[in-house]
C-alpha cells in the first residue's frame, strides 16, 4: 500500500519534471530568436492560462527551478530583477490562497459601492508579471464594481509592450486601456495622466507586479464611502526568487526613520485597544507604502494629487500621507483586503542623474512643505542632502494653506506618537564625553550591534543622538539599551516601554552628580570607552569621574538652506 502511494508520487513528481522540462525547452527554442535580451520575458502563448490546476506556482506555491537551469535563471532574474524563469512557468491567472483572517471571510458590504478605475504604471515589465497583475484583478473583483483598468506605460522600450500587449488586452472582459507617456516621466506623472484619464468614482493604484487576492475590492471601496477615507491593503509578499506568496502581516503598519525611508514598524498598542482588539477593522497608519492603495477621485484632486515636483519616484508615498492627515483626511490599511506584491533586492531601471539625487531632491521637498522644525532630523542625519537643490514648493506651500493644514507636530501628537522623531525632546547633536572629548557615534552599525564612540566630527551623520522627553538615548530608530550590569551598549529598535532604554540626565552642573547619564535599570553610568575596546563606550558604577560626564548639545545647522 505504502509502496504503491509512493510510486505514484515518483510517478507524479517525474511527469512534472517532464513537463518542466518540455515548457523549458519550448521558453528557449522561442527565446533564441530574440538578439536582445530584453525581448525575454515574451508575451504568453496562449497556454499561458490553461495550465493544470497542480501547475508551477498553483495555490501560491513556490516554483523551484531545477539545477541544470540555474545558470540561465540566473542571467534572466537580471532582465527584471527577480527570477523570470519563475514568472514564466507559472499561469497568468494561478490560485493563490486566501490568507484574510476568519472574521474577514463573511463580512457583507453595501451593494452601491463606487466603483473603481484600477491605474497600473510599468516601464520595461515582464509580460508574466504585468499580466498576472491584470488577470487577478479581472478574476477576483465583481465586475460590477469594475469601471476600468488603466495601463500606462512609461516609455517602455520592449516590443512586446506595444501592439501585443494592446492585441491581448482586447479580448479581455473587463475594459483595458494601454496609455503611453510620450517620454520617459516616472511614477508620479505616469500615475497622474492615467488618474485623468480615468473615469470611475475611485482610483485605485497598483503596481505592475502584484496579485490580488479573493476579496480583495469590496473592503477597499466600502471605507471609500466614508468621507476623506484613503485606504491601502495589507501588502502581501510575493517572492522575488520563487514567486512564493505569503501573507502580509495586520500586526505592522507604515512609519518612517529620520532619513525619511519608508519602514513598517508594529501596530502599537493605543491603535489595538482603540478597535477593541478587532483585527479585522482598519488600522489607522501613519504613512503608506505607496505602491497599493484607493482614493476617491474627487478628494484626490481636493487634497492636491501629488506634487508634480517631484521627479520619477520616492518620497511620494510619504508626502501624500503626511498631507491627508495633516490637512483632515484619514489614511487605513483595510485589514481584510490583501494583495500580493514583488519585492525586489535592487531596482533594475536607471534614471539620469541617478535614483540618489532624485530621491533626496524629493524629500528635500516633503521635509520643506509639510515637516516644519522637524526637518532638521532629516538634515543632521543625512548631512550632504543639504546641498541638493529641490526647485520652486511654492505652490505646494499654497496648497498647505489654503486647505489650512494642520502643524507636523500636531501629526506627531495625534497620528503618530510612537514616531520616530520625539515630538519633544532635549537635545538633538552630539553627545560629548568631558574627559575625553570624544562623541558617541553609531558607526553606521545596524540594529542588534554596540554603539560606539569616537574622535567628534561635527558633521551630523551617525554622531546624531536625540536625548528625548521620554528618556531615550535615540539615533533615528534605535535607541541605547542595556540588558546587564557591566554590559555592552548596544542599539535596539526603540520600545517606548522604558526599561532598558530608559536614561537619567541632569543637565545643571552644580553637584558632583551631574552631566550624569544613567542609565536607570542598572543604576549604572555611561563611560568613556573600555578598557577592551578603545571604540566602544561602557557603563560602571557612577563614580563621578569626568569620563561619566557628557555635554548634550543641538546642532546648528550650517545656513547654507
Ligand atoms: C485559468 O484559465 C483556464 C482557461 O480559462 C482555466 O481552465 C483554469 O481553470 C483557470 N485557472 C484558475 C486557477 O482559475
Ligand atoms: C534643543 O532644541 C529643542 C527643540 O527646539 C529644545 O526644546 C531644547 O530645549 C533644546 N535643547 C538645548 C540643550 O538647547
Amino acid at each position: 500500500m505504502r509502496r504503491f502511494a509512493y510510486c505514484k508520487v515518483v510517478l507524479a513528481t517525474s511527469l512534472v519534471w517532464v513537463m518542466l522540462d518540455m515548457f523549458i525547452l519550448l521558453y528557449f527554442s522561442e527565446c533564441n530568436k530574440c538578439d536582445d535580451k530584453k525581448e525575454r520575458g515574451l508575451p504568453g502563448r496562449d497556454d499561458a492560462l490553461s495550465r493544470p490546476r497542480d501547475g508551477p506556482g498553483e495555490g501560491g506555491k513556490p516554483v523551484v527551478i531545477p539545477k541544470e537551469n540555474q545558470e540561465k535563471m540566473k542571467e534572466m532574474f537580471k532582465i527584471n530583477q527577480f527570477n523570470l524563469m519563475a514568472s514564466e512557468m507559472i499561469a497568468l491567472n494561478r490560485s493563490l490562497p486566501d490568507v484574510r483572517l476568519e472574521g474577514c471571510k463573511n463580512k457583507l458590504y453595501p451593494d452601491n459601492l463606487p466603483r473603481t478605475s484600477v491605474v497600473i504604471v510599468f516601464h520595461n515589465e515582464a509580460w508574466s508579471t504585468l499580466l498576472r497583475t491584470v488577470h487577478s484583478v479581472i478574476d477576483r473583483s465583481p465586475h460590477t464594481l469594475l469601471e476600468e483598468i488603466v495601463l500606462v506605460d512609461d516609455a517602455s522600450e520592449r516590443d512586446f509592450l506595444k501592439r501585443p500587449l494592446e492585441q491581448y488586452v482586447r479580448r479581455l472582459e473587463v475594459p483595458v486601456r494601454v496609455v503611453r507617456m510620450e517620454q520617459r516621466s516616472g511614477l508620479i506623472r505616469a500615475r497622474l495622466k492615467g488618474a485623468s484619464l480615468s473615469t470611475g468614482q475611485v482610483i485605485t493604484f497598483l503596481d505592475a507586479h502584484c496579485e490580488c487576492t479573493t476579496g480583495w475590492l469590496e473592503p477597499l471601496l466600502a471605507r471609500i464611502k466614508q468621507d476623506k477615507t484613503v485606504v491601502c491593503p495589507i501588502i502581501d509578499v510575493i517572492s522575488d526568487d520563487t514567486f512564493e506568496y505569503m501573507a502580509g502581516s495586520d500586526m505592522t503598519y507604515g512609519g518612517f526613520n529620520w532619513k525619511l525611508n519608508f519602514r513598517w514598524y508594529p501596530v502599537p498598542q493605543r491603535e489595538m485597544d482603540r478597535r477593541k482588539g478587532d483585527r479585522t477593522l482598519p488600522v489607522r497608519t501613519p504613512t503608506m507604502a505607496g505602491g497599493l492603495f484607493s482614493i476617491d477621485r474627487d478628494y484626490f484632486q481636493e487634497i492636491g494629487t501629488y506634487d508634480a515636483g517631484m521627479d520619477i519616484w520616492g518620497g511620494e508615498n510619504l508626502e501624500i500621507s503626511f498631507r491627508i492627515w495633516q490637512c483632515g483626511g484619514t489614511l487605513e490599511i483595510v485589514t481584510c483586503s490583501h494583495v500580493g506584491h514583488v519585492f525586489r533586492k535592487a531596482t533594475p531601471y536607471t534614471f539620469p542623474g541617478g535614483t540618489g539625487q532624485i530621491i533626496n531632491k524629493n524629500n528635500r521637498r516633503l521635509a520643506e512643505v509639510w515637516m516644519d522644525e522637524f526637518k532638521n532630523f532629516f538634515y543632521i542625519i543625512s548631512p550632504g542632502v543639504t546641498k541638493v537643490d529641490y526647485g520652486d514648493i511654492t505652490s505646494r506651500s499654497a496648497l498647505r494653506q489654503k486647505l489650512q493644514c494642520k502643524p507636523f507636530s500636531w501629526y506627531l501628537e495625534n497620528v503618530y506618537p510612537d514616531s520616530q522623531i520625539p515630538r519633544h525632546y532635549y537635545s538633538l547633536g552630539e553627545i560629548r564625553n568631558v574627559e575625553t572629548n570624544q562623541c558617541l557615534d553609531n558607526m553606521a552599525r545596524k540594529e542588534n550591534e554596540k554603539v560606539g564612540i569616537f574622535n567628534c566630527h561635527g558633521m551630523g551623520g551617525n554622531q546624531v543622538f536625540s536625548y528625548t522627553a521620554n528618556k531615550e538615548i535615540r539615533t533615528d530608530d534605535l535607541c541605547l539599551d542595556v540588558s546587564k550590569l557591566n554590559g555592552p551598549v548596544m542599539m535596539l529598535k526603540c520600545h517606548h516601554l522604558k526599561g532598558n532604554q530608559l536614561w537619567e540626565y541632569d543637565p545643571v552642573w552644580v553637584i558632583l552628580q551631574k552631566l550624569t547619564l544613567i542609565h536607570v535599570n542598572s543604576n549604572q553610568c555611561l563611560d568613556k570607552a573600555s578598557e577592551e575596546d578603545s571604540q566602544v563606550p561602557s557603563v560602571r558604577d557612577c563614580s563621578h569621574t569626568r569620563s561619566q560626564q557628557w555635554l548634550l548639545r543641538n546642532v546648528t545647522l550650517p545656513e547654507v538652506f
